[in-house]
């Protein structure tokens, strides 16, 4: 079966997608994008995962193009076309083709496009034996916040992580954590859960959200609030989320052991919380 994807209102196997080159998603890196995590045919936290493509088209004042009905049933749709029961669905929105000028065009359609990949969560071997992660200086810009297509930032600094045999680069700006590569990122210490507030310097994840409401519930102590590199470098656990990670625990970070060098004992409450989570939300759904 060839893979579909949803290109400016039509589906269309995807060797069939072409985009003109004087598309701005291409040539200005002017567009925003989404990755929705579908487990067993129900795509995951689509509302709020809609209200963030709001915020981020709000952001770089582009109109939305769809309604969220639209989004919702074009997602539904684009899962269904596919055989996986557990799917990644990548959209992106761009401030579509126009000549080559920095500021805005005036009535130019929007570039819609949407694909499913299947979705390829962490193996059993790095949820029981945690991994690894280096740390850098965060250099991106100031509008972390928004879900931009321009990721050439966060692609230099996650090769980085790469090229060291890392899963992650742990970002640190002005002496204080930001977030990682493509992850947001908690610490314990002392039983405390930490992680950054959501600002303009990270991507309010929406697993971030997930992880602290599983905090809540499971009674562990949770500050948002500034956490600098010390404590990051001292902490007992050190967590890193994504809608593909879900939750890993981080067991060295720039070679050095993190707390006992194993997955703590809070990640296990956290990650088995988040399966169970998943588990009743997606029997709830169906
Ligand atoms: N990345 N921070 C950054 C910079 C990210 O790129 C991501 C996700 C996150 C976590 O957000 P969420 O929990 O909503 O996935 C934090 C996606 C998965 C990506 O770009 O592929």
């Amino acid at each position: 079966m060839s893979e579909i994807v949803y290109l400016n209102g039509e589906f269309m196997p995807l060797e069939k997608a072409r985009i003109p080159v004087l598309d701005r998603g291409f040539i200005f890196g002017d567009g925003v994008y989404e990755v929705i995590p579908v487990y067993s045919r129900h795509p995951f936290r689509l509302p709020e995962h809609l209200v963030r493509l709001q915020g981020s088209l709000d952001a770089i004042r582009l109109a939305n193009p769809l309604t969220d009905a639209e989004w919702t049933r074009l997602i539904h749709d684009l899962v269904a076309r596919h055989p996986g029961d557990d799917q990644s669905i990548y959209l992106q929105v761009t401030r579509g083709v126009a000549k080559r000028d920095h500021a805005f065009p005036r009535d130019v359609k929007q570039t819609v496009f949407m694909m499913s990949s299947p979705l390829v969560t962490p193996v059993q071997d790095l949820i029981d034996n945690g991994v690894r992660c280096i740390t850098a200086v965060d250099y991106r810009w100031l509008k972390c916040n928004v879900k931009s297509v321009s990721l050439l930032g966060n692609c230099l600094l996650r090769q980085s992580a790469a090229d060291a045999g890392a899963i992650e680069v742990v970002l640190f700006r002005d002496g204080y954590l930001t977030e990682a590569s493509a992850s947001n990122v908690f610490v314990i210490k002392g039983g405390k859960l930490l992680s950054p507030p959501k600002n303009h310097l990270i991507l309010p994840g929406i697993t971030y959200d997930v992880v602290l409401e599983l905090a809540a519930a499971c009674g562990i102590p949770v500050e948002l609030r500034a956490v600098s590199e010390q404590e990051v470098r001292n902490a007992d656990e050190i967590w890193v989320t994504s809608s593909t990670k879900e939750v890993l625990a981080v067991v060295t970070l720039d070679e050095k052991a993190v707390g006992s060098g194993k997955p703590g004992s809070l990640f296990k409450v956290i990650h088995s919380a988040f399966q169970e989570f998943k588990r009743k939300v997606m029997r709830a759904a169906a």
